[in-house]
């Protein structure tokens, strides 16, 4: 019967496609093996190894509820069985194993070694199976059993009816399936397994009648029944599903349901209302905690505000105080401004007075001519008619002398003439300081109508009211062409 169920393993490419391991199991039995009691099982275990690969041998352990011992060996190509099983043992190439007469003392785990030399070392490949013995219908009672229950069914969101079939003791996936006949007579394969059951489940609207379920004819020796007639009460079950009571199940399940439902919302909403009192707890002192912060806030920002009002008052204040003092000193030194501007002023008017005066007094100019008369006595001061120029008028043409302004130099000038037909008297002056001579002028004796002229000048270094004149001789009377006679005076450097 195993060899239907064989898991032929393809050659998989594990890590990249043309990398070929050094050794690998080809095909292994399933993780079951079901044998009958009296029947054969086969173990067909074969692999595969690279040529430099070295196989030692092999080995096949059992391991029972009691017992574990090895069942064969393999080495030098030779077999080599238990004596204990020997005669039920038969070798399969390369690591199977056939055993026959199957007993459910067989009932275990059954291993085998494969030992090679890889790379020279020694490495043994393992690999285990379980096998199940049955002796007669493989269902828990020997019996098989049909139900029926409600079931929430998720993928469909409704309630439906599932049938059960079983009890079977396969304890991994069954090697067979089972056959639903329905009320209407039709058959359907039932692959659904799940702890020792196959089910079927019927979606609504269910169909009243008998479900039968049984084991398919060609599965029977796979479930260790002999007995292959079709219909035996054995391998079949039937389950009466009544259409009414279905439906007064179904709702009496969706009723409890909905209470249940109904009874989980209520515990919920108690559960809310007691979440919603501890939220409005919490809120309040939220609340409680926001309204103390907006007030510390209130606080800080009206303390801040003070604060800073309190600054900018005492900045305002200074400022003004300072300001105050800022525009006494401003006044101060617009004061001094105006001070120094005055005492400026005032040495400029000054300055301006003096360079008045001092181009005033500068202009110490004469210029005489003309004599009132033609003879002088002895010593007598030359009067004139006419001056010309007489800046300051510090020449008297009347007295004929020059009164010094001002200490500094002077120079004079002086032209004289003579004009006397009878030769008695010549025309002679001295340029006098005081009583000082300075200069001497001479016109002779002349004759005959002739006339004669002279001039002489000075520059002397005078004191402010020294008086300077041109005096006649003071040896005899002197006479002039006094048309021409003229005197000069200016002043030529202040002292300092
Ligand atoms: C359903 O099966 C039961 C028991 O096998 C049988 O007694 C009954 O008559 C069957 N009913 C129908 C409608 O086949
Ligand atoms: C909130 O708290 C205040 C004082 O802490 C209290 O007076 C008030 O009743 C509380 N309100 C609620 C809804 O708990
Ligand atoms: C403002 O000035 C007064 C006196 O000058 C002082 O006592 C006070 O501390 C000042 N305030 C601030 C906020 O500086
Ligand atoms: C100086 O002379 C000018 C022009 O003659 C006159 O305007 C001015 O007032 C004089 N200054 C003084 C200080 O006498
Ligand atoms: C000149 O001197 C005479 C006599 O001392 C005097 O009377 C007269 O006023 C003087 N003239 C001038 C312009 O000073
Ligand atoms: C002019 O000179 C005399 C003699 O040197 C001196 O005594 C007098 O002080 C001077 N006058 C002036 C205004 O300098």
């Amino acid at each position: 019967m195993a060899f239907s169920t064989l898991n032929v393993l393809a050659v998989i490419c594990i890590f990249a496609c043309g990398t070929v391991r050094s050794f690998e199991w080809d095909t292994v039995p399933d993780p079951v093996v079901y044998a009958c009691a009296g029947k054969t099982a086969t173990f067909p275990w074969s692999f595969r190894a690279r040529p430099e690969v070295m196989l030692t041998d092999i080995h096949w352990v059992f391991e029972g509820s009691f017992v574990s011992e090895i069942l064969a060996s393999l080495t030098h190509n030779i077999f080599l069985p238990n004596p204990t099983f020997s005669p039920r043992l038969s070798h399969v190439t390369p690591a199977g194993l056939i055993m026959r007469d199957v007993t459910m003392a067989d009932e275990g785990k059954y291993t085998v070694e494969v030992n090679v030399v890889e790379e020279g070392s020694y490495v043994t490949h393992r690999h285990s199976v379980y096998m199940q013995v049955g002796d007669k219908l493989m269902t828990r009672d020997g019996t098989l059993k049909a139900k029926q229950d409600p079931l929430w069914d998720d993928t469909k969101d409704q309630w439906v009816i599932r049938l059960t079939c079983g009890f079977f003791t396969f304890s991994g996936q069954p090697p067979i399936y089972v056959e639903w006949t329905t009320p209407a007579g039709d058959t359907t394969q039932s692959k659904d397994y799940s702890n020792g059951h196959f089910h079927l489940t019927l979606p609504p609207p269910v169909e009243g009648g008998n479900y039968t379920c049984s084991i398919p004819e060609q599965f029977l020796p796979d479930v260790c029944v002999s007995d292959g007639r079709h219909g035996n009460k054995a391998v079949a079950a039937s389950v009466l599903v009544d259409e009414t009571k279905v439906r007064l199940t179904l709702l009496e399940v969706g009723h409890r349901v909905f209470e249940e439902e109904n009874r989980v919302i209520k515990e919920g909403y108690r559960v809310i209302k007691e979440e919603n009192i501890v939220l409005k707890e919490e809120m309040n002192d939220t609340q409680t905690q926001m309204a103390s912060l907006t007030h510390y806030v209130d606080a800080q920002n009206e303390h801040l505000t003070h604060y800073v009002d309190s600054k900018d008052e005492n900045m305002t204040q200074y400022v003004d105080a300072h300001s105050e003092e800022v525009m006494t000193n401003v006044r101060r030194f617009e004061d001094k401004m105006a001070e120094s501007v005055e005492m400026l002023e005032s040495d400029l008017s000054l300055l301006s007075f003096s360079f008045n005066e001092t181009s005033e007094k500068s202009r110490v100019q004469f210029y005489a001519r003309y004599l009132p008369k033609s003879c002088y006595s002895k010593g007598e001061a030359l009067t004139f008619d006419d001056t010309l120029t007489n800046h300051g008028e510090h020449f008297n043409a009347s007295t004929g002398f020059f009164t010094v302004p001002y200490n500094g130099t002077y120079a004079f000038l002086a032209t004289i003439g003579s004009w006397d037909r009878s030769g008695e008297y010549s025309a002679e002056v001295y340029l006098i300081v005081d009583e000082t001579r300075v200069a001497f002028g001479f016109a002779g004796y002349p004759q005959g109508g002739n006339w004669r002229m002279t001039s002489f000048n000075a520059v002397v270094r005078l004191t402010t009211n020294q008086k300077i004149s041109l005096k006649a001789s003071p040896r005899k009377k002197s006479c002039f062409w006094s048309f021409v006679v003229s005197f000069t005076g200016f002043l030529l450097t202040f002292d300092p």
